[in-house]
């Protein structure tokens, strides 16, 4: 099904059950995997996130094929997704699977990955839920595990000391029938593909405060560079 956002600003039109688990897929694409893993875990909800209107409707197009009721697809932005619409600690796994890799320094803001996107994973994913991330581009898997990661510090639980908010795991293993399109493509053409897993800390919870975004940044393409940018200014200023 696709989730029809009228007001981006309004909370996503779609209840998620809580007793339920919530898996999200970023850039989902046309939903290769995960329609696979809806039909295979029906016991879970799964969500797509994807900007592609064309992409939306071949995710879409797979579930009704598939008779596949539990797996939704939204065309938003996902930095803006789970900042502001995710319910808070409520989601199993992320699956970040061969972003672009923006591999020319100067459009490296606009890589998904980065301080903020981290803040609002941490914030949307349940104590000890994951992060599955893939990719074919050796120095993006460098950036996103040696820079990215481990991203800040938040206390714990007790609120008493600070803590990693994600530690290294060993990521999922996937046969061919858990690749993404993409994935599809260049394990065809022998290229090696690099794959990392985090797990989110338990830790003391924090607020994230609205950010200040242009009526014309509203989801589309490039807010994830501009809000980003903004934000980051906006820490420096505060700190300062
Ligand atoms: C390289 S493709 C990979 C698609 C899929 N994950 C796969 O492996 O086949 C990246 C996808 O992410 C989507 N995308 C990129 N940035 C996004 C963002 N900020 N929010 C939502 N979708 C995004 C693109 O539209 C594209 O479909």
């Amino acid at each position: 099904m696709i989730i029809t956002v009228t007001d981006p600003c309004k909370p996503l039109p779609l209840e998620f059950n809580p007793s339920r688990p919530l898996e999200v897929e970023v850039g989902c694409g046309k939903g290769r995997f995960l329609t696979g893993r809806a039909a295979a875990n029906p016991e879970t909800d799964f969500l797509g996130i994807e900007r592609m209107l064309g992409r939306v409707h071949s995710f879409d197009d797979k579930c009704r094929r598939m008779k596949i009721s539990n797996a939704h697809v939204l065309r938003l932005e996902a930095l803006y997704t789970f900042w502001y619409l995710l319910p808070a600690h409520s989601v199993r796994t992320v699956y970040v699977f061969f972003p672009d890799p923006w591999p020319k320094k100067k459009h490296h803001s606009h890589r998904l990955f980065g301080p903020v996107f981290l803040r609002a994973l941490w914030k949307r994913l349940a104590p000890g839920g994951r992060i599955e991330f893939a990719t074919d581009h050796e120095e993006y898997f460098r950036f996103v595990t040696e820079e990215c990661f481990p991203p800040f510090e938040c206390g714990d639980s007790s609120g008493s000391r600070e803590m990693p908010a994600f530690r290294r795991v060993s990521p999922m293993e996937r046969g061919p029938e858990a690749w993404t399109e993409f994935e599809t493509r260049f394990r065809g053409q022998g290229l090696p593909i690099y794959s990392a897993a985090w797990q989110a800390a338990e830790g003391a919870d924090y607020k994230l405060e609205p950010m200040t975004v242009a009526p014309e940044d509203e989801p589309r393409e490039g807010i994830t560079r501009r809000i980003g940018k903004r934000y980051l200014r906006e820490m420096e200023e505060a700190a300062l």
